[in-house]
């Protein structure tokens, strides 16, 4: 039985990584060759020649214009992965082609759609506009992690776990003092998960790059769309500040910090994330504090989630766990996202072909 839900969009890559080079990520099990072609627009095929298998990624393959040539015997083929060429005959077999992918590039990321390409039109891409926005400054990358998807959705929806695994850097006492707020909206696919700090202390990453000091009123909003992208609203304001009541929020820094989960395999992860703001935005001493600062924190995540894939590996599926308050943002999110996987099994069984 896989955890890895199917017919859904996940974030391959950033749209950066992707240019004239061939570019290869394994996304939810499937090898995928990524390049762009010389109109600038985005391909997404299988990373294994039809003909023995060789990697398209690998050298001595190269691009020729809109075309790719496997470097093992020459097999070619076109954007669409489609087969144009072969060696030692004119004939190219009707069935030389590369499963080809449904991509879409949106919000800095490249979206791909794993699953049966016919729901691809109708299935919902989740939005961070922000990445990609005037009147914000990202800053981002994407961490490996050797452990299962899920263990990255669990410790994303619960951020108490900042006032110890990331103490001095975005942890203070009050993220684990106060409690949190749950709401799950079926009909949009969202569950959020709300967390107001009237008065607290401000960590370092948001003490050094809003030049706040003393006690903060610190917010934290996530929204995350299962199965894969999860948003956090950061609001952090001068205490008692609060925002007017026609939307603006002069006197506070907001900063949305965006990730993007994506399995690579049944245990391990492709960890994107993100960090926007809307203040500082062309200091690059703030840039460069923010990247190393949260890079940082999402390694310390890996490093706890990788120990935690090992031991979990070694239990017995259905391991206890005992769950709190500060559970109940995951407990919804893996119900959604079970509910999803029944979804996209149901729809792979009926057309099972297709997807391949
Ligand atoms: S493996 Fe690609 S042409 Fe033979
Ligand atoms: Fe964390």
């Amino acid at each position: 039985m896989t955890s890895i839900v199917r017919d859904q969009w996940y974030v391959a890559a950033y749209g950066r990584e992707v240019g004239r080079e061939l570019f290869s990520r394994t996304i939810c099990g499937e090898s995928i060759l990524f390049w762009r072609t010389e109109a600038g627009r985005v391909t997404a095929m299988s990373d294994r020649c039809v003909h023995r298998r060789f990697p398209l990624s690998e050298s001595p393959s190269h691009l020729a214009g809109d075309t790719v040539v496997c470097g093992y015997h020459g097999f070619t083929y076109g954007a669409d992965g489609v087969c144009v060429a072969v060696p030692g005959q004119t004939r190219v077999p009707r069935t030389a082609r590369l499963t080809s992918y449904p991509v879409v590039e949106q919000d800095s990321f490249v979206w791909v759609f794993i699953g049966d390409p016919a729901a691809a039109e109708t299935t919902r891409i989740p939005r961070a506009p922000w990445l990609d926005q005037e009147g914000w400054t990202t800053v981002s990358g994407m961490e490996p992690l050797a452990a299962r998807a899920s263990l990255l959705v669990d410790n994303l929806m619960d951020l108490s776990h900042e006032t110890y695994l990331h103490g001095g850097y975005i942890g203070t006492p009050e993220v684990a003092q106060t409690p949190i707020t749950t709401e799950v909206d079926e009909e949009a696919g969202i569950v959020s998960v709300s967390r107001h700090m009237a008065d607290a202390e401000c960590p370092p990453f948001y003490s050094r790059s809003t030049g706040l000091q003393g006690r903060i009123s610190r917010w934290q909003d996530i929204e995350f769309t299962p199965p894969c992208l999860y948003t956090l609203h950061s609001r952090i304001a001068p205490v008692a500040s609060v925002p007017h009541e026609d939307g603006s929020d002069p006197d506070a820094f907001h900063v949305e910090v965006v990730y993007a989960i994506t399995p690579e395999t049944e245990h391990s992860t492709h960890d994107f994330w993100a960090v926007a703001r809307d203040f500082a935005l062309d200091d690059e001493d703030v840039s460069a504090f923010l990247a190393e600062n949260n890079r940082t924190v999402v390694l310390q995540d890996v490093v706890a989630l990788d120990k935690l894939e090992q031991v979990i590996a070694t239990e017995p599926d259905g391991y206890q766990e005992l769950s709190i308050n500060i559970d109940t943002g995951g407990l919804a999110a893996r119900r959604m996202i079970a509910r999803l996987a029944d979804a996209g099994a149901g729809a792979g069984a009926a057309a099972p072909a297709a997807a391949r």
